[in-house]
């Protein structure tokens, strides 16, 4: 009896410690329900200064399609407002972009003199300093612009703003112990 308790003891030990949940959080850009050019020029710019993204987020860009679209760019294009030759072009109406790696991601719209009209969005991964890279001056050299990752993922089945997910690995690690502790005794 004293060998079965311990033994589920362990059992649950080990799941606990094995079993992470790994949460991801949706992001309606800006908050809104339509990516399109801001009422408030200052929109798209504050709104990355209160959240902090990190890798498994995701950015969820909605719009009418026949209105609008998002493009993934370089910084200087970014600064400059040049559209052509984006990173990533998307224009579903319903385009979520996947944080998978740390850096920054400079998006606006494909749509002539949206961009000017500040709808262009900066977001940051990790502790890379996207403000300090969009802001200087050696960052308008297009060299680095392999480095930009351009993930992105199909219409997602529900807007529900986050989401809570269980790693299946750590799941079927903590089910191999408890069965080797079982085994064992
Ligand atoms: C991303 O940045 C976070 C926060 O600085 C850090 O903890 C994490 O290790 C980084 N991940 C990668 C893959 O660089
Ligand atoms: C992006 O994330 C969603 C879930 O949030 C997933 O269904 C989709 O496969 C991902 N896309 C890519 C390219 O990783």
């Amino acid at each position: 009896m004293g060998m079965m308790s311990l033994s589920s003891v362990m059992v649950m030990v080990m799941m606990i410690m094995l079993v992470q949940v790994v949460s991801s959080t949706q992001y309606k850009v800006g908050d809104l329900d339509s990516w399109g050019i801001p009422i408030d020029a200052k929109v798209y710019s504050k709104w990355p200064k209160s959240h902090s993204f990190k890798i498994g987020d995701s950015l969820l860009f909605l719009y009418p399609p026949s209105e609008d679209s998002m493009i993934q760019v370089t910084p200087s294009n970014f600064k400059s407002c040049n559209t052509k030759d984006p990173i990533l072009y998307m224009n579903d109406g319903n385009s979520l972009f996947n944080l998978t790696q740390n850096g920054s991601f400079y998006f606006t719209s494909g749509h002539p003199g949206h961009c000017q009209k500040y709808q262009k969005l900066l977001v940051s991964v990790g502790t890379y300093s996207a403000e300090a890279d969009a802001l200087s001056p050696s960052s308008s050299s297009d060299a680095d612009a392999p480095s930009y990752q351009n993930a992105f993922g199909s219409i997602p089945l529900s807007q529900k703003s986050s989401s809570t997910s269980l790693q299946f690995s750590t799941v079927v690690a903590s089910l191999a112990c408890a069965v080797i502790v079982g085994a064992i005794m």
